[in-house]
């Protein structure tokens, strides 16, 4: 595996690379099996596989955890080398952002709910990002985790709009035994919070349940959702909503097609977000 730091080192590397077909793992490191499920998928499906790490700080609010958004540039190395990446890209700040972005890029509609209206901005930093990545890497494939499942929808969103020609991978989310879903963010959580943090799935599950007993109403579920995760936890929650997926589009009156229940809670420390995406029978969805 190649560990390369600098855009011009890249796109020298990948003049040689014509041809073969690329598959690429967008990410902000501290890896876990989140990440390295997408390096294996990636690995399987393609001749050269490019990871990146870059903590974006355009993608960060002012009072976010920029600063401590956790790193091991070491650990991520030997994990990537493991799961079969080629080339693993860890740019500087000053080489992605040498000056202050003239022309900026906006997600609209989507972002005004869930995430997107809890971090002003955040989808906005990541569509930038990600075009600038895409233009350098050049990709057929990328690969993303549908944990964070606004974000694959942004990315659907800016794939289609801006016309790149890159097939979008969707892929499950990885959970610890517990439920919890793994995030780089968790080591930020204190060890009673960690174990509350298994009642967000446990919550959804709940959820899930309701549906495959046949619950059509989305707000006597998102009532039960949220009151399993106050009952059993101490953070703060964010939000708890239901929307048609992968449209982002409010579910009216009853559950008809496929829908997501995502949630967003705010420990001390850290913020975690979960989903499930459900058919209209309570079957999950887990690759797109
Ligand atoms: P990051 O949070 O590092 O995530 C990188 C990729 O790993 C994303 O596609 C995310 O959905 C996926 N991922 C994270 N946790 C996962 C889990 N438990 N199971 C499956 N996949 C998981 O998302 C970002 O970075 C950034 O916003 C980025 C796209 C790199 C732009 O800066």
């Amino acid at each position: 595996m190649e560990v390369i730091r600098t855009i011009s080192e890249l796109k020298n590397r990948l003049a040689k690379a014509k041809g073969k077909q690329l598959g690429f793992v967008p990410t902000m490191g501290y890896f876990h099996e989140g990440h390295t499920s997408l390096m294996d998928a990636a690995r399987k499906e393609n001749d050269l596989v490019v990871t990146s790490v870059f903590v974006n700080p355009l993608q960060f609010g002012p009072n976010e955890d920029f600063e401590k958004y956790p790193r091991d540039e070491s650990q991520d190395i030997q994990m990537a080398k493991h799961h079969g990446v080629d080339i693993l890209f860890i740019p500087t700040n000053s080489d992605m952002y040498p000056r202050k972005m003239t022309i900026t890029m906006h997600a609209e509609s989507i972002t005004s709910i869930l995430c997107g209206r809890s971090r002003p901005g955040h989808f906005d930093g990541v569509v930038t990002v990600l075009t600038k990545l895409f233009n350098l890497i050049e990709p057929n494939k990328v690969y993303f985790g549908l944990k964070d499942a606004q974000q694959f929808s942004v990315v659907d969103n800016l794939i289609k709009d801006l016309n790149f020609p890159i097939q979008l991978v969707g892929l499950p989310t990885i959970r610890e035994m517990s439920g919890l879903a793994k995030s780089s963010r968790n080591v930020n959580l204190t060890d009673s919070e960690r174990s509350e943090a298994i009642w967000l799935y446990k919550s959804l599950q709940a959820g899930q349940q309701l549906i495959i007993d046949g619950e059509k109403c989305p707000d006597k579920i998102m009532h039960i959702v949220k009151d399993m995760i106050i009952t059993h936890t101490t953070g703060t929650i964010d939000y708890v909503e239901m929307y048609r997926y992968p449209e982002l589009q409010p579910v009216t009156s009853q559950i008809e097609t496929q829908i997501i229940i995502a949630i967003a809670v705010q420990f001390s420390h850290a913020r975690l977000i979960d989903n499930i995406i459900v058919d209209q029978t309570g079957m999950l969805i887990e690759r797109i």
